[in-house]
């Protein structure tokens, strides 16, 4: 009886052992996400993840901003649905409907991630708030949660330090405005397992978006490229050879580019691209391409922050 039962538990458990193995080695199909900051990019991420049939719980620090993000999400869902359902109201209603009711809010991020596939964090640009945030959420969340940050300029890895699941983190870099813009920086940092990535992967392709993946290094692909150009031309203006107006119209019409830099620098936010070239200057003090700009910083000091504010380095009414 003995001999008879022995090969067969090994056999079992051998068997077991490969199945957990496989298991393991599969990719996560994230299901609920729990998006942390209901802000401009928080709500635009909520959206599109409900849209495409996800769960999902959007967590803000009040009601009030709760509601507000649910409101100019239901607007920029009707914005959507009068082009994708121009001949066909009636579903584009159900689409709506359908929509809203895969998300649910809250204002206790601890006490919703209980039950969570992928928490998305889109909270303010701060370094200590977000690692106070993860730290906090890493001992609340099950162990096959993988977290995510939306940050611009943050290093990612810094970020998987503040948690005990270094593996199952990562960059999911969505870009403003979220349900328009098709791109998304999917990060790895050297940290983050091979089945985390490819789960982010398939994650942003299933929300209707084409990832691309980088590094964790300064202003991952788009970033990188584009704050150094705006640095240029206002660089360029500062030392008087040529005026912003002229700028702009040369790279529309010599470059193709769809806004010139400063039309840009405007939309981005000037303290946003200050914000983000400080930190790498930081970072990299002697890179000549992440220097500041002493008429960037004038226009920041004065309060000059771009449309938001009605003056960047244009008016707007
Ligand atoms: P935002 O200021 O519009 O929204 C941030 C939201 O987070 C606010 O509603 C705030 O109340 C909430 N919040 C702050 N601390 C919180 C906490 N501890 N718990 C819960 N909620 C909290 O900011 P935005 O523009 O949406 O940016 C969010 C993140 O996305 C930042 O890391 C930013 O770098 C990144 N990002 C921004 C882009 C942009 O164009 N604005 C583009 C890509 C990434």
């Amino acid at each position: 009886m003995a001999f008879a039962t022995r090969p067969f538990v090994r056999a079992a458990s051998s068997s077991s052992a490969a199945a957990a193995a496989t298991a393991a080695a599969k990719k996560l199909i994230v299901k609920h996400v729990t998006v942390i900051g209901g802000g401009l990019m928080g709500a635009g991420i909520a959206q599109v993840a409900a849209a495409s049939g996800h769960t999902v719980v959007l967590v803000d620090q009040s009601d009030e901003i709760l509601k507000k993000s649910t409101k100019g999400i239901e607007e920029s869902l009707k914005r959507v649905t009068k082009k994708k359902f121009a001949d066909k109201p009636e579903a584009g209603a159900e689409f709506i409907e359908k929509t809203l009711k895969n998300i649910t809010t809250s204002t206790d991020a601890v006490a919703v991630v209980h039950s969570t596939d992928l928490v998305i964090e889109a909270i303010v640009e701060n370094q200590e708030i977000k690692n106070e945030l993860f730290k906090r959420l890493d001992k609340f969340a099950p162990e096959h949660t993988i977290f995510a940050s939306n940050t611009s300029s943050l290093q990612i890895t810094q970020l998987a330090n503040s948690t005990t699941r270094q593996d199952r983190f990562g960059g999911l870099h969505f870009f403003n405005p979220v349900p328009m813009m098709k791109l998304v920086e999917v990060i790895k940092t050297p940290m983050t397992s091979q089945k985390t990535f490819e789960s982010l992967v398939d994650f942003s392709k299933a929300v209707g978006k084409s990832p691309v993946s980088c590094k964790d290094t300064p202003g991952f692909i788009v970033n990188r490229l584009l704050v150094p150009y705006m640095m240029e031309a206002v660089r360029l203006l500062e030392r008087g050879d040529a005026s912003k107006e002229d700028i702009d119209v040369a790279m529309k019409l010599g470059a193709g580019y769809p806004m010139g830099p400063f039309e840009l620098l405007d939309y981005v936010g000037l303290d946003t691209s200050k914000y983000i070239i400080d930190g790498w200057h930081a970072l990299e003090p002697n890179n000549p391409l992440f220097l500041p700009s002493p008429l960037l910083d004038r226009l920041v000091e004065e309060k000059k922050l771009g449309r938001k504010t009605g003056e960047g380095f244009y008016k707007y009414k």
